[in-house]
């Protein structure tokens, strides 16, 4: 056998294989054309995609490591671009104020909520917190996710913002899963600038200097909310941000409809998030725009609303969404984007193609990895997932378990689900 056909992994057998490799952001009705390879093959080598054919095509074919797909799905690993992934500290006790009643808003205004986050993020020290983001990092991993946006904004004051940067910059070395980072400073106003947003945002702003040249993150990201940051303010601090070279995100119309979606276009923004209340406006805007929607029915659900954002409508009018878990510890604790994958199906109808997009190569573009992650494409990193499922619609269906078999994340297994031994039909 000749040295160039030999590889290191080997998938064959696969039922169905999604290469989401349309370049993209995918726009619209694009969303729902997907290319399916049956029957198909995948070999990896040096880290790479370094074959894609038949199963028959692919006996000719040795590799160090075979693995069989028989009846199964794979996919690109799936990339979730919105988490909060380092912070201290959990609010179970939040769940009694919410079923209550108390409105999300109110719990922050009274101290609770992110502040609550923000002091035990103070106490943790940088270990504690490493450890902690990559106990996250390696459930999300065991959910098939190879790539994650993560914010800081618990900290609130500079020493706790760079913990956190630095946190998630030390993660991304030393933790399988691609951790790409948002400075998060304007995550809600601190006690002590209670009566002086603006000198806070200052404040906040003071480090982008330094954010940058240690290369602390890539995007500025505000939260634009009653009670939180205007519109106004949010767009004088992120034409700051802009002027000093960083690209930009919102989380914008989440609970009222400001215009955050709209702020979001106007400043070019890569991605605008949540877009929960976002108006038939800003939907226009957003469908002519390259900003990217990105939509979190985790958190509309965890937040007991009624509705969804309008992601039918916005996809019908022709804009790119991706979607996320947004895993925080107070508006959607979870790290499972599979559960996300259900929600976008049953509240906000998208259909299985879309929200395959919405979860690979549009979330990468919506943090700009669009050239690196969310698809399986000759010479390209190798993170793919095998699924323990018959076709693509399936995950959106089966909800609320884990359906990863195998995850493959930079050309190396990462996770393999454990046998189960308590039955003779167990695979
Ligand atoms: O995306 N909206 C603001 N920030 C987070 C929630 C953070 C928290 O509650 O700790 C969100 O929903
Ligand atoms: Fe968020």
């Amino acid at each position: 056998m000749s040295g160039l056909e030999h590889y290191d992994i080997l998938i064959t057998n696969i039922r169905e294989l999604l290469p989401m490799d349309q370049g993209g952001p995918v726009k619209g009705a694009a969303m729902n054309k997907l290319t399916i390879l049956q029957d198909a093959a995948l070999a990896i080598r040096d880290r790479r995609v370094a074959w894609i054919g038949t199963t028959k095509e692919a006996k000719t074919l040795s590799a160090a490591t075979t693995i069989d797909a028989t009846g199964k799905l794979v996919t690109p690993g799936l990339v979730d671009p919105h988490t909060h992934l380092v912070f201290g500290g959990s609010r179970e006790e939040e769940m009694a104020l919410k079923q209550q009643g108390v409105p999300y808003l109110e719990i922050l205004k009274q101290g609770g909520g992110i502040l609550a986050t923000v002091e035990a993020t103070r106490a943790a020290s940088y270990e504690e917190l490493l450890q902690k983001a990559c106990f996250h990092l390696d459930r999300m991993a065991m959910h098939g996710i190879t790539t994650v946006e993560a914010k800081s904004g618990y900290g609130l004051d500079k020493e706790t913002e760079l913990k956190q940067l630095r946190v998630a910059k030390q993660a991304n070395i030393e933790h399988p899963i691609d951790v790409v980072s948002t400075f998060l400073g304007a995550h809600a106003i601190p006690t002590n600038f209670k009566d002086d947003p603006d000198a806070f945002l200052q404040e906040m702003a003071s480090l982008f200097n330094l954010i940058r040249t240690e290369g602390l993150a890539e995007f500025i990201d505000i939260f634009t909310e009653t009670g939180v940051f205007t519109v106004d303010q949010s767009r004088r601090y992120l034409q700051l941000a802009k002027d000093h070279g960083f690209q930009l995100k919102l989380h914008a119309d989440e609970i009222d409809p400001l215009g955050g979606t709209e702020l979001a276009v106007e400043l070019g923004a890569i991605s605008g998030d949540h877009l929960a209340v976002a108006t038939d406006l800003g939907i226009e805007k957003l469908a002519n725009s390259d900003t990217i929607g990105v939509i979190l029915p985790g958190t509309s659900f965890y937040l007991g609303k009624d509705s969804f954002a309008p992601a039918r409508k916005m996809i019908d009018k022709g804009a790119a969404i991706a979607l996320s878990t947004d895993f925080n510890p107070g508006s959607c604790v979870t790290e499972n984007l599979q559960l996300i994958m259900a929600m976008a199906s049953l509240k906000l109808k998208l259909t299985p193609a879309e929200i395959w997009h919405a979860v690979t190569i549009n979330a990468a573009h919506a943090i700009g990895k669009g050239k690196e992650a969310g698809t399986i494409a000759i010479d390209r990193k190798a993170d793919v997932v095998i699924w323990d499922v018959p076709n693509y619609m399936y995950i959106p269906y089966h909800y609320g378990v884990n359906h990863a078999n195998t995850v493959i994340k930079n050309g190396e297994v990462i996770f393999e689900r454990q046998e189960i031994r308590c039955s003779k039909y167990a695979t």
